[in-house]
């Protein structure tokens, strides 16, 4: 597949996405509905979930697709897909629901688990993220973006956030107590896909979660590695988009951060 190519159609893809979810954005006239535990969602992710599975289905019709509200129980046999597209309809449900623009579309395509296609659309704030494997950078709106340049755990933004499951929230508590008071800033923002974003262009030094799904991290995870930053699990051990703990960083304190971990 030439990624120049799909990159330009799932810019355009989450674009329209978007559309549909600012139409629902704010009106306070969406139903929504529980999946579950505390999880749910709304219309909006319906509407959009089904409307990229569908175009993307055309546009590509000998891929996989994976998306968060058709996905099966267990997708694990899709780590070795060659070429699957992953697609979080809407990331940042609560922010979403809640009336707070801080969320994402989020379209990736896979391959053996790790993203060679990846776009995160914040619709409201307008910022389009994306990057292809067999280029350099990573753009937010057509401008270069690279992750920071801080160097000092104590001068840190570190991003991170709560799964719906509560054991892996638990598991996030864990980690939450350990760098709490050693670092300048802790974010709770709302959006994986967004957040690792905003790591990307430098807002964010170091991100980490716990109970994360391949939707919510394989776009941004390439945006990210692109800006000059780099991921792996918590125990330090090699990141794919299937691994559902993760830290990410600006690569200078990515050590730093694990060794807090420890
Ligand atoms: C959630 C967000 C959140 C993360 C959760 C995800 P959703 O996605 O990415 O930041 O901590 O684990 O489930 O449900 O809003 O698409
Ligand atoms: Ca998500
Ligand atoms: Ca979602």
């Amino acid at each position: 597949m030439n990624m120049e190519d799909a990159l330009s159609r799932v810019v355009t893809l989450a674009r329209e996405a978007g559309e549909i979810a600012k139409r629902h954005f704010r009106t306070g006239n969406f139903t929504t509905q529980s999946k579950g535990g505390s999880d749910f969602l709304t219309q909006a992710d319906s509407e959009v979930d089904t409307f990229l599975k569908d175009r993307l289905r055309r546009a590509f019709p000998d891929s996989q697709i994976l998306t968060e509200e058709t996905a099966p129980q267990d997708y694990s046999g899709l780590e070795n897909a060659e070429s699957l597209w992953i697609v979080d309809p809407i990331d940042g449900t609560t922010n979403f629901s809640r009336n707070d623009e801080h969320f994402a579309i989020s379209i990736a395509l896979v391959e053996k688990a790790k993203a060679k296609v990846g776009v995160v659309y914040l619709p409201v704030e307008n910022k389009l993220y994306k990057a292809q494997i067999d280029k350099d950078n990573a753009y937010c709106n057509d401008q270069k973006i690279h992750v920071s340049d801080t160097a000092a755990l104590e001068t840190a933004s570190v991003g991170y956030d709560w799964a719906w499951s509560m054991e892996s929230r638990e598991q996030m508590h864990a980690f939450v107590s350990k760098f709490m008071t050693k670092v300048r800033q802790p974010r709770a923002l709302g959006s994986a896909a967004s957040d690792l974003s905003l790591l990307a262009e430098g807002n964010i030094d170091v991100y980490i979660n716990s109970g994360l799904k391949p939707w919510d991290i394989a776009a941004a995870s390439l945006i990210i590695e692109k800006a000059g930053g780099i991921l792996t699990t918590p125990h330090g051990e090699p990141f794919n988009v299937f691994k559902s703990d993760l830290v990410a960083s600006n690569t200078i304190l990515h050590h730093h951060f694990l060794e807090l971990l420890k």
